[in-house]
């Protein structure tokens, strides 16, 4: 005997991207802001004179990716607890990518899933984290291993806070604009090339072209079984760099600006971009300071940290490579050879 459950559901979890200066809000509901003592310091007074809320309440948990762990998650949901947040109660993530994929999972775990709001402050957060519904924490396994889609209701984008944003940090977010745009939008690289992003309006009108070109994928692929992968181009290199150098040397945009470099290489060697297209991407990424070269050690042992990464199984790595300048492939057949070679023009 058998019992059918008929789950089948369309559910609409449409949202709406805003990037301008902040308008007030006012919720009829308990809110909890979830930041940390950082962008507290420099942003939370300017962020409370824009909402209102039945209950208003503020969570900060420590600044830097080695919290973004389940102990800062416990915190966010004890704190929920003890202020009796029900399923209508609402989370505001306001900080960069570490709080906004911190509260985007407290949210979808506190009773089983609660709504939340993006008000990201860094570039990266901008124009990657906040959209498309990825949330989780790192563990010793590795990064972002634990988490859930769970997509917000609303993300508020204002360039204004990233005024106070360090230089490395906006390089890093530029490092993320610049894969959305190789992959996707030719166009959009070509006003990339052209465009000076210390401009406040060329900035913003980055801003909007990279969440379009995020927001296009997302809608294709929400859950990533295709599409949405090729997002992480310049990842599967980065990732290793990152481990490489204990997570300590380089900035997250900045390991990506690498993985680019050396996806592009291998890219070129395939025949699928020419080295005049390759030269561009790396111009624009020195505009901004980001770094494009890395002295690889050991060739085999580069290799053999793919198969930490979870895109890659035990059997082959998944490479996201540019086809030109936008167009991508995903593939998960170029040989060991061909790879080895790249990486080893990558060690002298
Ligand atoms: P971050 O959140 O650690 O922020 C970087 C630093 O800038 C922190 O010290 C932060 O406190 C500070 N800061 C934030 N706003 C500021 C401001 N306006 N002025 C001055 N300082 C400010 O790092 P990030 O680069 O924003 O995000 C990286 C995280 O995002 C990683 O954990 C990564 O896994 C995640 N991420 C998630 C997605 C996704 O789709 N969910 C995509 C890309 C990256
Ligand atoms: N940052 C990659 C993604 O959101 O899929």
């Amino acid at each position: 005997m058998q019992v059918n459950i008929p789950l089948k559901q369309v559910v609409d979890n449409s949202y709406d991207i805003t990037i301008d200066a902040l308008q007030k809000r006012t919720y009829d509901a308990k809110v909890a802001i979830i930041t940390n003592p950082k962008v507290a310091g420099l942003h939370l007074s300017y962020l409370l004179s824009k909402i209102e809320a039945k209950e208003l309440y503020i969570i900060t948990v420590p600044d830097g990716e080695t919290y973004k762990n389940q102990d800062s998650i416990d915190l966010i949901l004890e704190s929920l607890f003890n202020h009796r947040f029900n399923r209508k109660s609402l989370l505001i993530a306001f900080g960069g990518g570490v709080i906004g994929d911190m509260t985007g999972y407290a949210s979808s775990i506190y009773q089983r899933g609660i709504d939340f709001v993006q008000i990201p402050t860094t570039l990266l957060s901008q124009v990657d984290a906040s959209v498309g519904g990825k949330t989780g924490i790192n563990n010793s396994y590795g990064k972002n291993l634990i988490g859930a889609f769970h997509q917000p209701r609303a993300v508020y984008i204002d360039p204004h806070f990233l005024e106070t944003l360090p230089a490395r940090e906006f390089g890093a977010g530029v490092a993320e604009v610049v894969k959305m745009a190789v992959t996707f939008n030719a166009d959009f690289f070509e006003y990339l090339e052209a465009a000076d992003l210390n401009d406040k309006e060329s900035l913003q009108e980055a801003i909007k072209q990279a969440v379009q070109t995020k927001a296009g994928v997302v809608a294709q692929d929400e859950k990533e079984h295709g599409l949405r992968a090729a997002l992480n181009y310049g990842h599967t290199f980065g990732h290793v760099i990152e481990n490489e150098t204990g997570y300590t040397k380089y900035l997250h945009g900045e390991a990506v600006a690498i993985g680019m470099v050396i996806a592009n290489t291998l890219a070129v060697k395939l025949g699928l971009m020419s080295e005049d297209e390759a030269s561009r991407i790396k111009n624009v990424l020195q505009k901004y300071k980001l770094p494009t070269t890395y002295k690889i050690q050991n060739s085999e042992k580069f290799y053999d940290a793919f198969f930490l990464d979870k895109k890659s199984s035990d059997a082959s790595i998944t490479f996201i490579l540019p086809v030109g300048i936008g167009g991508v492939k995903i593939t998960d057949s170029v040989d060991k050879e061909t790879v080895l070679e790249v990486l080893e023009s990558f060690g002298k």
